[in-house]
This record gives C-alpha cells, structure tokens and sequence, in this order.
C-alpha cells in the first residue's frame, strides 16, 4: 500500500510514522507513507497556501491551486483508489471503514486546516471526507495520523502476530475481553482460574462470554440481536 499524505504542517504529521508498528510496517515494504509538503505546491510569491475567505468572517481558507497542482502532480505517479479529507463533518471513522481501506492499494490523504479548505477541493478533487469523531482538532494532521494508524495495522503482515488484529475490540462488533500477564497473582488480586487452567476450549468460551458482557455493560448498541 502506499500512502500519501498533504500537509501544510510536515512535522506534525511525521513522528507516529517514525516509531513503533508503522516504522516496522514501512521497513518490511509493506506500505510507504509519503508526507508531502503543500508549501511546495504554493504558487504566489510568499508560498501561502492560504487566504482570506470571500464575504469576510474569521478564519483562513485554504487555497485550491496548491491542492490541485499537489494531487495532479500525485496522480501522474499512481492511480489513486481514494482521495480523503479530513474534516470533523466528514463520516465517521469505524473499524468496518477502516478495514475496507486495509484493503486498498493507493491513497491520499488530504489534512484539513484552519478554517477547512475551499468547498471547490470537496466537490472536485477528493473522494471522501473522514472525521475521527465529534470533536474539533486544531488541523486534520493527527486525524491524518489515526485514519493511517487504524488501517496499515490491519494489513496482513504488520502486527507480527495476525490475529491479534482479528481479536481487536470491535473487528467482530464487541470489545475485546480482558487480558492478563504474570504475576498470577498481585497483592491477593487474581487472574480468573480458568486462563490458567490450560483448557483451551473453556478459556475460549469464557473469553467470548467476557466479551459479551463487556459489550452489554459499556457499549450495548454494538450488540446484534442474537447476542442480547
Ligand atoms: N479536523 C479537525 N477536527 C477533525 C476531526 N474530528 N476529524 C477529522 N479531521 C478533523
């Protein structure tokens, strides 16, 4: 997979791809995430990628011509399967989202800042536009950062051990059940016997039972019909 990233603000994007899984997942040739610099698209003097918005009122907007030039310059390299802005009025982030774009091969995405960016870019040039929840950042870059984080982690290959992305909270619509590590037992607090009784078929059964108790107790529209 490869990913494309536009920001006015390089920096602010960069360090989640440095570290940790998604390093690991760029050493191994899994995906390449590029983080491109609109100021280098900008086309007046002063290299702004912003102005004033037309009628007046607070706030920059962003300009359509570095975007432009940026994607067209983008796409004369790949075929895109999905260019997404990211915006707090866009679809809601879901794992079910996230593990379609797991599937896809090229992307961009495009970070929202100040006041957003001309409506001209949302009606022509991006594909879709994606918010992480019901709340204003400051800039779509660390929006950018948890679209990229949620999908390339589902690519086979990334986590070292697949399933432990299959037994996520939410990959089957329900939280994940309790996990547990040594000591067996910390100031008289225990692990539940049954994680230690080797039974793997019991310990299966109770997991998914802890599951579906968590999901009733913190989450209960996530809970299908049959689960109730
Ligand atoms: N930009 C600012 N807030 C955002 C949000 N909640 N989701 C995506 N992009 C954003």
């Amino acid at each position: 997979m490869h990913i494309d990233i536009i920001t006015c603000l390089p920096n602010l994007v960069a360090s989640p791809f440095s570290d940790s899984i998604l390093k690991r997942a760029q050493s191994k040739g899994i995906v390449e995430v590029d983080i491109i610099d609109l100021r280098a698209y900008a086309t007046n003097k002063h290299r702004t990628t912003d102005d004033y918005a037309f009628g007046g009122g607070a706030g920059m907007v962003m300009l359509i011509e570095p975007i432009d030039n940026c994607i067209t310059a983008l796409k004369a390299k790949r075929q895109y399967d999905d260019i997404i802005y990211t915006s707090p009025d866009g679809e809601r982030l879901t794992q079910s989202m996230a593990n379609e774009l797991s599937l896809k091969q090229n992307l961009i995405i495009l970070c929202g800042h100040y006041k957003g960016v001309d409506e001209r870019v949302r009606e022509h040039l991006v594909t879709r536009e994606i918010s992480i929840g019901d709340y204003v950042l400051s800039g779509g870059e660390l929006a950018a950062a948890v679209i990229a984080d949620s999908v390339i982690r589902l690519i086979p290959g990334v986590l070292s051990d697949e399933t432990s992305a299959l037994s996520d909270s939410f990959q089957d619509d329900l939280i994940a059940p309790p996990v547990y590590t040594r000591p067996a037992e910390y100031k008289g607090w225990k692990v539940p016997d049954v994680l230690l009784s080797g039974h793997q078929a019991k310990i299966e059964a109770w997991r998914h039972e802890q599951s579906l108790e968590r999901t009733r107790k913190k989450r209960p529209e996530l809970l299908k019909k049959g689960d109730l």
